[in-house]
């Protein structure tokens, strides 16, 4: 079964009318389209990486235009991911099948309704399927889901299988008590718990989340006890691939954390949901009963074509993870670049300008003979993955598209190979010494763009050193300080770096701290945008605020203008950081080190911070002004709108007037 199909299918049994097994229901789900990959008024990811990302507002409780039952598949790519891929399971992109209950039906549609399309529509072999539920947390008061495990049992007893239900223990224990023969799982808040923030502890006031239960394919290979002594459905031996996660959206975290002692306070959303996402490139594996998700057939083509110039067998371990790396890195690119994209060195054109050299490097593993502009070998990738998918996604499919999406393409591997042409001249002459000094190596990647495996070639080529250890521990510090100062891109929401910009986004941090004055100190930033004009911040309230409320926020705001405090960056490790107290975006992934700006007290230097007086600390890559005064200079701060933009979000918007 092609992607094609299967996407087709899931999005047709999801929105037909016909009856279903479960309780006389119909499925009735309207189709809305794949959001773009580029997050639209949501800072927290520079990619949508799931499919509920874009639909937060409405599993809050906002109604959505479209009704309350709604499925798509949402192209999604999740960075993090890039290192890992070429196993038989990563993938950068991946498309995630959804289908969602805006506080309609739940688990008894849901699990039945799921289970019915593997087996029925895809023709999966219910012999093949194991499947989990949330064992309970005491600690913060939500029950084991019982309710789940029994729904799965009568599922499978409908064919003729007898499910047994275990409990696998928590992972500290290793998950060592393995199978014992069960076919219905219960696991802890690390596997059968979901929110964007993960674990219950981990989740900010104002987060939506809940129990799930997964579906799990088995493709039967061995166990390898390198992955645990014992295989379960959740061990990452190979053996079991997830397939499908329906999540029960019905709480949201109202405060907890340090304050509370980790203990957590939920309340019940006003509507329960059911947030359903499935790796469409994963069902298509089982569909195959083949765990290489690169058989299936989007990449299977391009494979093809790949081992056409190459002539090297694509089961042979030396090449096989450059055949799955240009493959996915040209799919991923060919979407980012079709959703506007483009390469550079910052934020998300430096994540596409990286897979875009980093498959240009793996081709050059293979040892194709790269031609020109439309016969170079990524651009005949990329057309490839152009014909698969034009039909879902037509943005793929103008002629534009087709234009921008292969130019580009050649454009950065042209500009990719002068960087290549340079930095070879310049390892010839540091060669010269008879070994690769470590700050030799660095600065061929840093300032030459020369990738370190390429040094490594080389240096064994004419059998001298490479000092490896020395390149490895410049790296690691480099990239701890490169990225502390790229936080604000994930901060995101500044439109531009200009002195006006920059003054509102440092009375955005007084703005912050002027809330959890008011309001309280569980107010989170959920939310930012800061043009020339105003600035807007979205936080986690659940009222109103009072006229009295907004004019004591300004008036805050204003005052430390006046007071001229100092706004001071700092690089820290992140732990430190974090105890501190600093404010961090919700949702980002930060690194080890952190980048961190303090505001005030007065007399506070780089050198002194003096953390415990500061008025703010955040975690943040600035741009922002010296000293609050400069604040001054643009007018006096001045709420001019307060608004709720979801349930529990409240936004404002500022000015600075003259
Ligand atoms: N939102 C859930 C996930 O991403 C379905 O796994």
């Amino acid at each position: 079964m092609t992607i094609n199909e299967i996407r087709t299918k899931y999005l047709e049994f999801f929105s037909s009318r016909g009856g279903s097994a479960s309780g006389g229901k119909t499925r009735g789900h309207t189709i809305i389209p794949s959001a773009p990959l580029v997050p639209q008024n949501d800072p927290t990811t520079l990619f949508t990486g799931s499919g509920m990302q874009p639909l937060v507002p409405y599993l809050l409780g906002e109604p959505h235009p479209k009704g309350n039952r709604l499925v798509n598949s949402q192209k999604s790519f999740r960075a993090e991911d890039i290192e890992e891929v070429g196993d038989n399971r990563h993938t950068t992109f991946f498309e995630m099948l959804g289908n969602w209950s805006l506080g309609d039906y739940f688990k008894r549609e849901q699990l039945p309704w799921f289970f019915e399309f593997l087996t029925s529509e895809i023709g999966l072999d219910p012999k093949n399927l194991y499947v989990t539920a949330f064992i309970g947390d005491e600690k913060n008061g939500v029950p084991k889901d019982t309710e789940s495990a029994e729904i799965w049992k009568t599922l499978f007893e409908s064919k003729g299988i007898d499910a047994k239900i275990v409990e696998i223990g928590p992972e500290a224990d290793g998950y060592r008590l393995g199978m014992q023969g069960g076919r219905i799982f219960y696991y802890d808040a690390k596997k059968n718990w979901w929110s964007r923030a993960g674990v219950p502890e981990n989740m900010p006031a104002g987060e939506p989340g809940g129990p799930d239960s997964e579906v799990f394919y088995d493709f039967g290979t061995p166990h390898d006890p390198q992955f645990g002594a014992e295989c379960h459905p959740n061990c990452d031996c190979g053996r079991f691939l997830e397939i499908g996660n329906s999540v029960f959206m019905q709480y949201i975290s109202s405060e907890g954390g340090s304050a509370s002692g980790g203990k957590k306070v939920f309340k019940l959303l006003p509507k329960a949901n059911v947030d359903f996402g499935g790796g469409l490139e994963r069902i298509a594996a089982a569909a195959q009963d083949n765990p290489d998700v690169f058989a299936i057939d989007v990449f299977a083509d391009v494979i093809g074509l790949l081992i056409h110039f190459s002539g090297k067998e694509y089961e042979d371990k030396r090449y096989q993870r450059s055949y799955r790396i240009v493959a996915d890195h040209m799919r991923a690119a060919t979407f980012m670049l079709a959703d506007g994209v483009r390469p550079a060195n910052t934020d998300r054109g430096y994540v596409l300008r990286r897979l875009i050299r980093r498959a240009a490097q793996h081709a050059q593993k293979l040892e194709i003979q790269n031609g020109e502009a439309a016969d170079s070998m990524l651009v005949r990738c990329a057309v490839s993955f152009i014909e698969k998918y034009k039909q879902a996604y037509p943005e793929l499919g103008s002629e534009e598209a087709y234009e921008t999406i292969t130019s580009e393409i050649w454009k950065e591997e042209k500009q990719f190979a002068h960087t290549l042409e340079s930095g070879m001249k310049e390892f010839e002459k540091v060669a010269k010494a008879g070994h690769i000094a470590s700050n030799d190596a660095f600065l061929l990647f840093t300032t030459y763009g020369f990738p370190f495996e390429m040094t490594l070639e080389l240096a064994h080529e004419r059998g001298i050193d490479v000092d490896e250890d020395g390149f490895a521990a410049a790296m690691k510090k480099h990239r701890e300080l490169s990225r502390a100062g790229s936080e604000q891109k994930f901060k995101g929401g500044l439109a531009d770096q200009s002195e006006k910009t920059t003054r509102l986004h440092t009375a955005h941090h007084l703005l912050l701290k002027a809330l959890q004055i008011v309001l309280g100190p569980s107010i989170k930033q959920r939310g930012s945008n800061i043009t020339q004009e105003r600035l807007r911040i979205d936080f986690s309230y659940g009222a109103k605020m009072t006229p009295e409320q907004l004019q004591e926020v300004e008036r805050i705001v204003n005052e430390k203008i006046q007071e001229g405090l100092p706004m001071i960056r700092s690089t820290l490790p992140k732990e430190e950081a974090e105890k501190l107290g600093a404010e961090h975006e919700f949702g980002a992934k930060y690194p080890d080190m952190v980048s961190v700006y303090s505001l005030g007290p007065k007399g506070a230097t780089a050198t002194d911070p003096q953390f415990d007086k500061a008025f703010s600390i955040e975690f943040c890559g600035g741009p922002h002004v010296g000293n609050t005064r400069e604040i001054g200079e643009g007018g006096t701060f001045k709420i001019q709108k307060e608004e709720a933009v979801a349930a529990g979000i409240r936004r404002i918007k500022a000015v600075l007037t003259v």
